[in-house]
Parts: structure tokens; C-alpha cells; sequence
């Protein structure tokens, strides 16, 4: 560990003039007796709570002559304050953070930023009671509860935000708040290039894998520890899943944002208070099977699912998942061992093991690395054989080619009947159009689809436009 002071993240703390004050409470109490008198009908809508916030300020400060500027500003710091996080909020709102951690009174609270790793605030809660409200107004607002019987809530917040809250017996020194932030923008494959976390090289050899030029489309686990960037990684990846088939993902929480039209996201359910309802992520892999899906994604695959999924690819879909485990080796140890009891003979259905690394440096800031693609080779003598074709090498921070002929490659090839110099042709002229959207810092999902769409439909069009504007 470093003994360096940590950076420190300074919030602009809600500074309301005295006049301010007053107009908040009477703002808040107007509320109450509106909630109180609908009754069960009571629903707050964000845009209609802004507009009578509007209409209350405007009314009450008419003969103030203020300007609209201002009547605005505090009208939405208002709604922050009424239906935001309180202390927290603008911490939830900043999309640079990566976790906030609330971790006892007396303590700052801190906050892991993407760019400065991990850093103190300002913020202190001085009473436990103001940590347990904060906890039990995150917990209603998402129907469910958090007391001595059921210590623990983990669950996700409306904007897709993570949340894990423990209160005391299980946390003895008091109640505990970790958020995992759901990032509004999300991180794409031209984010993942600028960032190194995969090469241009890997990454055109995906597009074309993953794409398969309509005869296989490849299939793949990324693996790789907590918070190692898997999720992110697979929704970067599956821009590249032809505008065409039509996409089924599952998860236990929603996280995955895939661009592409022809989507069905599925969500499992836990049991009601009847123990009853339950929906599994093996229950929805199986009912997948029954909704013609090409491509099945599955958001975390850890438990008997892994079979029905890999019944799925071994009769003819193709699917993504990510697994939690340390290198390829283990992701077959633990696919084939319980609870996931994957028969060795199915593993061959994957093309491709994925191992998503996160390095820390000793200032504290980390950076994720793709640090090896295997292929699924065989089974020999009963062990699964897995082939090494991309390697990370730390000391020069580069993904290298191993120079072993990719067999997924091969496989396109002889199913196209193209000679796999041909493959190796078309992999460059998508280094060409991912290149382009790099240079001309084309980014975000939308663009990056849009892009990826029109090669897809009209390639020569496209390389053409390329080579005209350079
Ligand atoms: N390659 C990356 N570069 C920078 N930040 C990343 C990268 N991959 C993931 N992150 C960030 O790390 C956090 C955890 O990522 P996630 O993909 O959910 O991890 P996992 O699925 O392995 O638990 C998210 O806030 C995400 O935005
Ligand atoms: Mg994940």
C-alpha cells in the first residue's frame, strides 16, 4: 500500500440562503400534505414534481422579481433535495465515480473515481441514525426492507446502480452503504481501444469472429475477477453481433445497454414473501431456448444454467456470458465442477475464453487489461485443451499475437470456402473503420452502432468514405 494522503474529492456542500431555507420546509410540508391526502394514489413523477416546485417558487416570489435563471437553479437543486440522496447526491449523480462508501459516522465517506482511483470526500455523518435513514429511504424505494431480521440488502437502485447495505448484528461497529455505480455512458470498444484494454488488433478479430461472416458466429465466457471489467467488456463486444439476429440477454440485475434493435432483456425475480415466484436465471435460459433467439446473452453465468446454456450452443445458438474466475484454466475447472456441472464434452462449444484482468498500480489508480484469449481446442485423455492465441505482456503493455493459427478463423474459412488470407483482409479493413471512428473520436454507443450498422450493410460504401477522407 502506498502511505501517500489519499486524493481528496471536495462536493460543493447545498449552501440555501436563510430565505431558501424557508421556502425548502414549506416546499417539503406542501408535499406531505399532498402525499397524505392521495392517499395509496400518491406517485411521484419527476417532471411534475419539477413544475409544481416551479409554480410553488414562482408564486411565492413574484413580487421579488427574480429571473427565470434563478427560479430554475433552485427549483431542480429543490427537487435533488426532495427526491434526490440527500448528502449523497451529488455523488450519485457524478458518472466519474465508480463506487461511493459509506463505511461508519465519523468517517468520510469515500469515493473511487475512474481517473484518481480511490479518494476521500468531505462528506461525514456524524450520527448513525442519519446513515439508517439514508439506507431505509434507498431501501423503500425499492420495495424492500432492511431490519435486525434480514441485516443485509443487496439489490439495485432505478437508475441501475448497484447497492449493498448491511446494518448491525452483521456490521457491529453500524450500518454500512456501498454503491456500484451504474455508468450512464457506458464504456464501448473505442473507449476500450483509447484505453488499451483491448488492442485494435484483437479488436478487429472479434468483429470478424464474432460476426462470423453469417456461417458461425463466435461464442465466448469473459472471465476475470470482481470489478476486472467483464460486464463492460462483453457489452463493448457485442456491438459487433450483426444488426440482423435477433439478441435474448439474461441477468440477475440489468446492466447490459446493447445497441441493437432486436432485443429482449430478460431479469430473474426473486421469491415473494410467500416463497413463491421465482424466476431463476436457468428458468429463463430454458424459456430462451423457446423464443428463437440467434445470439443468448447470459449477464453472469454461475450456476445450473451453465448446462442449459451450454446445451444451447451445442445445438446450434451461439451466446455470450461472463464467469467469475482467475485464468482459463480455472474457467473450466469451475464450468465443469459443481454447481455448474458442465459435462467436459459440451465445453467444445465455446470458441472463446476471455480472461479480463485489473492491475493496481502503487498510486492506488487501477487499469483493466484483456490479459489472454484461449480457444477451446479438444478434449484429450479427459482434459479439456485449450489453445493460447492472444497474450498480454505486462512488461510492454501489449496484447500479443501468439502466432498460432486461430482455429475459430480456420473454421469460418472452411465454412465460407474462403481462403484464410481473405479472412485476414477483411479483419484489416475493420481496423480501417475502427481506426476511423478512433481518429474522429467517434464513441459513444449510438455512434459506434450507427457505424457498425452501415458496414454491415453497405461495406465498400463505407471504406470508401474512409479512404476519401483521409
Ligand atoms: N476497461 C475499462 N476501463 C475503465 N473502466 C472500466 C473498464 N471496464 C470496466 N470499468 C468500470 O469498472 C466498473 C466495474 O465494471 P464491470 O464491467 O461491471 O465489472 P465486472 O462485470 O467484472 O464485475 C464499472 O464502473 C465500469 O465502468
Ligand atoms: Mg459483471
Amino acid at each position: 500500500m502506498n502511505d501517500e494522503i489519499l486524493p481528496q474529492y471536495d462536493v460543493a456542500r447545498q449552501d440555501y440562503s436563510q430565505k431558501e431555507k424557508i421556502l425548502l420546509g414549506e416546499m417539503r410540508e406542501n408535499l406531505v400534505d399532498l402525499a397524505m391526502s392521495a392517499g395509496e394514489n400518491y406517485h411521484i413523477s419527476e417532471e411534475k414534481l419539477l413544475n409544481d416546485i416551479k409554480n410553488f417558487l414562482f408564486l411565492r416570489l413574484n413580487e421579488n422579481h427574480v429571473s427565470d435563471e434563478y427560479l430554475n437553479s433552485l427549483s431542480g437543486k429543490f427537487l435533488r433535495d426532495i427526491i434526490g440522496y440527500g448528502e449523497i447526491d451529488s455523488l450519485i449523480q457524478d458518472d466519474e465515480l465508480e463506487e461511493i462508501m459509506i463505511i461508519g459516522t465519523g468517517k468520510p465517506i469515500f469515493v473511487y473515481h475512474r481517473k484518481y482511483g480511490m479518494m476521500k470526500t468531505n462528506i461525514q455523518f456524524s450520527d448513525e441514525q442519519e446513515i439508517r435513514n439514508l439506507i431505509d429511504s434507498i431501501a423503500r424505494q425499492i420495495n424492500r426492507r432492511i431490519d435486525q431480521e434480514s441485516p443485509i440488502l443487496d439489490g439495485r437502485l432505478v437508475d441501475g446502480s448497484r447497492i449493498n447495505a448491511t446494518i448491525p448484528p452483521v456490521s457491529p461497529d453500524g450500518p454500512s452503504l456501498t454503491i456500484r455505480k451504474f455508468k450512464r455512458d457506458p464504456l464501448t470498444i473505442i473507449d476500450l481501444i483509447n484505453s488499451k484494454t483491448i488492442s485494435l488488433d484483437l479488436a478487429g478479430f472479434f468483429w470478424l469472429c464474432i460476426d462470423g461472416l453469417g456461417v458461425k458466429s463466435a461464442n465466448a465466457i469473459i472471465s476475470g475477477g470482481t470489478s476486472s471489467g467483464k460486464t463492460t467488456t462483453l457489452n463493448a463486444l457485442s456491438a459487433f453481433i450483426n444488426p440482423n439476429e435477433r439478441i435474448i440477454t439474461i441477468e440477475d440485475t440489468l446492466e447490459l445497454q446493447i445497441p441493437h434493435e432486436h432485443v429482449i432483456r430478460m431479469e430473474t425475480r426473486p421469491a415473494n414473501v410467500e416463497n413463491k415466484g421465482e424466476l431463476t436465471m436457468n428458468d429463463l435460459v430454458k424459456n430462451s431456448l423457446r423464443q428463437r433467439p440467434d445470439k443468448i446473452i447470459v449477464g453472469e453465468v454461475r450456476g445450473e444454467e451453465a448446462i442449459t446454456l451450454f446445451t444451447a450452443l451445442n445445438t446450434g445458438h451461439s451466446g455470450f456470458g461472463t464467469l467469475h474466475s482467475n485464468d482459463a484454466r480455472e474457467t473450466i475447472t469451475r464450468l465443469t465442477n459443481r454447481p455448474m456441472s458442465v459435462p467436459k464434452i459440451m465445453i467444445h462449444a465455446i470458441d472463446f475464453i476471455i480472461m479480463q484482468n485489473r492491475i493496481y498500480t502503487p498510486s492506488g489508480v487501477s487499469f483493466r487489461r484483456i490479459s489472454e484469449v484461449a480457444e477451446v481446442v479438444g478434449i484429450e485423455e479427459g482434459t479439456v485443451q485449450l489453445n493460447t492465441i492472444f497474450k498480454w505482456n505486462p512488461e510492454r503493455d501489449t496484447i500479443d499475437n501468439i502466432g498460432i493459427t486461430s482455429n475459430t478463423l480456420t473454421q469460418i474459412a472452411n465454412l465460407s470456402g474462403k481462403a484464410i488470407n481473405e479472412l485476414y483482409y477483411e479483419i484489416e479493413n475493420r481496423k480501417l473503420v475502427l481506426k476511423h471512428m478512433i481518429n474522429h473520436n467517434i464513441r459513444s454507443v449510438e455512434e459506434v452502432n450507427n457505424v457498425i450498422e452501415l458496414y454491415y450493410k453497405k461495406p465498400q460504401k463505407v471504406l470508401n468514405n474512409i479512404i476519401l477522407n483521409r
